[in-house]
């Protein structure tokens, strides 16, 4: 060992040392004084009075409660006891009970600390209830990001957005009430899309119609049963991808929107992309089309191969109220299929592979 590498060693060992005396509520360097050492002895015994505190606090919380709903002795008993529903009354009595009670013998050992309970079992007690406290925190994120933006109520809405399902929320709630441009005069509710926050795929059409704008959702008129049945064809369902339009709101006669409405509204769906991130968007019809390949080429050209916009695969593809209007006609049916095909290779959603 070199002199710099013991000297580091050296300072290491001393640095712990002066950790495992601080954690012990005394000085590192222990005066001689009567006086001052009863001080210290204060000191360590409020310390492990505020730990033992501390367990009881997290034990209080009400599924840790023991089974027989009687307050263990190291419990505090809260202001307000909550009664024990009679299901987990009898659960303490089922023949699984003892398999319950294997359970959890951690917060089992948590219970029993005491003032004169050795410092290191309490340490560990405390990091095995943070553990606990961090998993919980860590499903409960995990169930929100599941969520669609949808569920949130306004007052869910995050202040930090992290996950998609938040961040969705959040434009959300920043769009708001919109009367950005004129369509807002018209309109009944905004639109502003629905589905997976963390689709592979996302559906771009053009504006609500008159369904959608009462309902507040995309896609659910005679064309979004006809959208619903092409995505099911396509083995998903409509909880798995996201579907919404290029403008939020109903244009007037379902006319298609004016340049002023798409400048107002693109940028909310570019940041829905931006946060969904798929991997492959379909834009049904022209007009969607047109707006996010800033293209003004026929939608019989440009359907059928892979165009890009913000590095995320572009298939263009017939609106299925255009498919509606032409009902006999199946060999437009058979390229859109076709188009839809070329997603489900790309996202390897084929069986017949
Ligand atoms: N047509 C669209 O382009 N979008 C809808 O949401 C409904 C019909």
């Amino acid at each position: 060992m070199t002199k710099r590498a013991h000297l580091h060693h050296l300072t290491q060992q001393l640095g712990r040392y002066l950790k495992w005396q601080r954690a012990c509520g005394t000085d590192a360097f222990v005066p001689a004084g009567d006086e001052v050492r009863q001080v210290l002895e204060e000191r360590k015994k409020a310390l492990q009075e505020r730990e033992v505190e501390a367990l009881k606090a997290g034990m209080a919380e009400p599924e840790q409660r023991p089974q027989t709903g009687q307050p263990s002795q190291a419990q505090t008993p809260s202001p307000s006891p909550q009664p024990q529903p009679p299901q987990q009354a009898q659960q303490s009595r089922s023949p699984f009970a003892q398999d319950e009670k294997k359970k959890t013998p951690r917060r089992e050992s948590a219970k029993r600390i005491t003032a004169s309970t050795p410092l290191w079992k309490k340490h560990r007690a405390i990091h095995e209830l943070d553990q606990e406290r961090r998993q919980k925190a860590a499903s409960a994120a995990e169930e929100r990001a599941g969520r669609s933006a949808a569920h949130y109520m306004a007052d869910e809405v995050p202040e930090n957005p992290e996950t998609p399902a938040e961040k969705m929320a959040f434009l959300r709630n920043y769009l708001g009430n919109c009367r950005r441009c004129p369509l807002h005069e018209g309109r009944t509710t905004v639109v502003f899309g629905e589905g997976n926050p963390r689709a592979r795929l996302m559906f771009v059409g053009e504006g609500p119609g008159g369904k959608e704008d009462e309902a507040g959702r995309p896609f659910v008129g005679p064309s979004g049963q006809l959208l619903t049945k092409m995505i099911g064809a396509m083995g998903l369902s409509r909880d798995e991808v996201y579907i919404t339009n290029v403008v939020k709101c109903r244009p007037p006669q379902n006319r298609n929107p004016a340049p002023l409405e798409i400048k107002e509204c693109a940028p909310f769906l570019r940041k829905q992309i931006e946060v969904i991130e798929p991997e492959v968007i379909v834009t049904v019809g022209r007009f969607a089309t047109n707006t996010l390949l800033d293209s003004d080429e026929a939608l019989g050209k440009l359907r059928g191969r892979w165009h890009s916009y913000l590095g995320v695969a572009v298939m263009p593809t017939y609106h299925p109220a255009y498919l509606l209007r032409n009902e006999g006609d199946r060999e437009l049916r058979g390229k859109a299929w076709s188009d839809l095909q070329m997603v489900m290779e790309k996202l390897n959603l084929r069986e017949d592979k």
